[in-house]
Order: structure tokens, then C-alpha cells, then sequence
């Protein structure tokens, strides 16, 4: 008897592994299991629907309060920003990893299987964090290792009566969290193709966003948001409500070219407006209360980060060392954001913090406290390098 366990979404790839892996690769039992890192509950019900259809051992695994507290809160301190995408997936698979091996030492199983291609970021993930948790077991990527096309898969699903979701759908491969939803694909993959309205779902064209704006408040403490328009509420929560509030004004829209770990560039589009408002008033609570060192410092961290998370290295000691870093960073960003959204985009309008640096008794025009004339001493220094190195002397 060999048993596999499948990190299986319910789409397309993941639901073709489950034959394959028993045809052609002669595993006795497969295991399927989803993850719920806080997709929408339709896709959870979706999966377990195609799971019972395949005839599969099937598991669920609820990794949403992990997901928030050991992966989201980390990022939302670190602004996890790569190339201008919000690392939503990326920030998703060593959970994800880590789960399906938990099932996977459990079942006893010989194997772990994944579905991605062999042309995206996720096979690098998955395996990094399998690797790193097991010796032992095999490591399947059956629609990478066939070389399969989305078009082959779909042809073998039709000829093997394999339950695949609608025709249409399949057009576009998505993936979904509580933090970001992802559409690549089909005719997406042409750079020069405007994504048509239907491949959103959680973020209102500005055709349909309301004429009125909205305005929202944010309240953080050592960087972590916990309260929502003056109610203090789980980070979960919070996530939820705001994509819909922000998602109802359109906001949290990307469509951008990404370099991939292995080179290629990609177009890639997003949804993700709880992200995109909480990120925009984290950086501007961080502006009001870290230092100019700190912040220059920091969003060289925040690079170094990003780019782990995008490489699905969070394996890495380096890691927990930024970590560390920014934890530290964090004690003084307490304080409260307001936003308006409206037609698609985001403003901050205001912001207070009782660790504050900016000090408007020193700063104001209005005020003579601080004697103006001193920065003429300032002054005398300011570019003399330059004009040292032009003047051949010193004054
Ligand atoms: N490009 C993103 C990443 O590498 C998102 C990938 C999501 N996958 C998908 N099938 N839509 O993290």
C-alpha cells in the first residue's frame, strides 16, 4: 500500500492530480486536503464537493488564526511590499506546506503532493517547506513533472469525467485568501489585454463604487491594527470588514508584470483592499512616530523580507532575525489613521499618536519657540563637500 497526500485546492491542477497520481504514478490511496487560510467559505464547499466526486479520503484544516497571527501580523509590520505586490499567496504556502505534512505524518503517508507548475513561484514554496520538514517522504509536482497545459488538463478531465467547474471559470487560474485574491491566466497572460470587470470579485468597478466617499478609522498598537472605526475587534475581523468596505469603493486593484523566482516576467492581477488600507495607514503611523534612521533602516528590512517571503524562504534564520528587527521597531507605532476611500482610491486624511516625533510647537510657521536664525549655523555646513571639491577651499 503507498498513500500520497495532495495539497488540494478544488481547481483545476489539483483536482487533475488526483487520477494522475493514482495512474500514473500507482499511489494506492490518495489523501486530499485543503487548507482554510480564510478563502471564501463557497471555494471550501466547492472543494470538499470535487473531493467526494473523486472518491478521495478528504481533510479540511482550519489554519486561519495561525495565518493571522504568525504570518499576517508580521507582514502588515514589515509593509510586505514585492515589486509593488502584497505577497498575499506567497505569505500563505509554508502554512500551507506545513499542514498538509502534519496530515501527512499522521496518514503514515510515503509522499506529499502538490499541483503547481513548473513555471511559477509555489513549487519553490511548497517544497522548500516540505523539504525542510521531512527527508523521508517523496515529493510529487505531477503537472509540473508531465509537463502538462491548463488545455491538456481540461481535455484529460472531460475524457476521465473528471468534475472541473464551469467552462468559463477555468479560464483563469485564482487563488484566494483572507488577505489577497489572485486571477492569472488565459487571456491575461497577454500584457496588452485589459482585464474585463468579471474576473473581480471582491472590489467594485469605479463604474459601480458609491458617489459618496467613506471614511474609516484605524487605530494600531506596536504596529498591530485592533480596532476599526473605534471598535476594537480580532485582526480577523477586521481584515473582513474592511474588504468590504474598501472593496465596496474599488479599492485594492493591481495589475502589474512580476519577476518570478526563476526569471520569468509574468502579468499579474490582485485584489486586496483590507491589505491596501491597512498597509497605507501602517506606513503613515510609522512616518508619524519612528525615527528618520529607523525608517531608512527599515525599509531595507522590509526588502530583505519581502523577498524571503517571495521565495518562500521563511525558513531561513535570516528570517527570524528581521523579525526581530521589526518587532523592535514597532513599540512606539501606536496610534490612530483615518482614511477616506472613495472611486477606487485611498487617502489618508489624519493621523495622532501619542509616541508622535512630529511636534508641531517646533514645526509650525506660527511659532517662535524655536529660533529660526539658529539654522543659519546649520546652513554654513550644509553641501560643503561639494563645495570643497569645486572651490579647492573651505569657505
Ligand atoms: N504571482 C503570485 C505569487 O507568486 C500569485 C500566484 C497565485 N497563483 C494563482 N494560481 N493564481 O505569489
Amino acid at each position: 500500500m503507498s498513500k500520497v497526500v495532495l495539497a488540494f485546492s478544488g481547481g483545476l491542477d489539483t483536482t487533475v492530480c488526483v487520477p494522475l497520481l493514482k495512474e500514473e504514478y500507482g499511489y494506492n490511496e490518495v489523501v486530499a486536503v485543503t487548507v482554510d487560510v480564510g478563502q471564501p467559505k463557497t471555494g471550501l464547499k466547492e472543494a470538499e464537493k470535487t473531493a467526494k466526486k473523486l472518491g478521495v479520503e478528504y481533510h479540511q484544516v482550519n489554519a486561519k488564526k495561525e495565518f493571522v497571527e504568525d504570518y499576517i501580523k508580521p507582514l502588515i509590520k514589515a509593509n510586505g511590499d514585492y515589486e509593488g505586490y502584497l505577497l498575499g499567496h506567497a505569505i500563505a504556502r509554508p502554512l500551507i506546506a506545513e499542514k498538509i505534512y502534519e496530515v501527512a505524518k499522521k496518514e503514515k503517508a510515503d509522499a506529499l503532493a502538490h499541483g503547481c507548475t513548473g513555471k511559477g513561484n509555489d513549487q519553490f514554496r511548497f517544497e522548500a517547506t516540505f523539504k525542510h520538514l521531512t527527508q523521508e517522504m517523496d515529493i510529487i509536482a505531477p503537472i509540473r513533472d508531465m509537463n502538462l497545459t491548463r488545455e491538456e488538463e481540461i481535455d484529460y478531465a472531460r475524457k476521465n469525467d473528471i468534475p472541473i467547474t464551469t467552462e468559463g471559470k477555468e479560464e483563469w487560474s485564482i487563488d484566494e485568501n483572507l488577505w489577497s485574491r489572485s486571477i492569472e491566466g488565459g487571456k491575461l497572460e497577454n500584457p496588452s489585454f485589459e482585464p474585463p470587470e468579471e474576473v473581480f470579485e471582491w472590489t467594485n468597478s469605479p463604474k459601480k463604487t458609491p458617489d459618496e466617499p467613506s471614511k474609516i478609522k484605524i487605530r494600531f498598537e506596536e504596529g498591530e491594527p485592533v480596532c476599526l472605526n473605534n471598535k476594537e475587534l480580532d485582526l480577523i475581523e477586521i481584515i473582513k470588514k474592511l474588504n468590504q468596505k474598501a472593496g465596496k469603493h474599488g479599492v485594492g486593484r493591481v495589475d502589474m508584470i512580476e519577476d518570478r523566482i526563476l526569471g520569468l516576467k509574468a502579468r499579474e492581477n490582485y485584489e486586496h483592499p483590507a491589505a491596501t488600507v491597512l498597509q497605507e495607514a501602517h506606513k503613515d503611523l510609522e512616518n508619524l512616530t519612528l525615527t528618520r534612521n529607523q525608517l531608512n533602516f527599515k525599509s531595507n528590512i522590509e526588502n530583505e523580507w519581502s523577498d524571503l517571503v517571495y521565495k518562500g524562504l521563511v525558513v531561513d534564520p535570516l528570517f527570524e532575525d528581521l523579525n526581530s528587527f521589526i518587532n523592535s521597531s514597532q513599540k512606539n507605532v501606536n496610534g490612530e489613521v483615518k482614511l477616506k476611500l472613495h472611486k477606487g482610491s485611498i487617502k489618508v486624511i489624519s493621523r495622532k499618536s501619542e509616541n508622535a516625533i512630529y511636534n508641531q510647537n517646533l514645526v509650525s510657521f506660527d511659532e517662535k519657540k524655536l529660533d529660526q536664525k539658529h539654522a543659519k549655523g546649520a546652513i554654513k555646513f550644509h553641501g560643503i563637500q561639494s563645495r570643497n571639491l569645486k572651490n579647492k577651499k573651505g569657505d
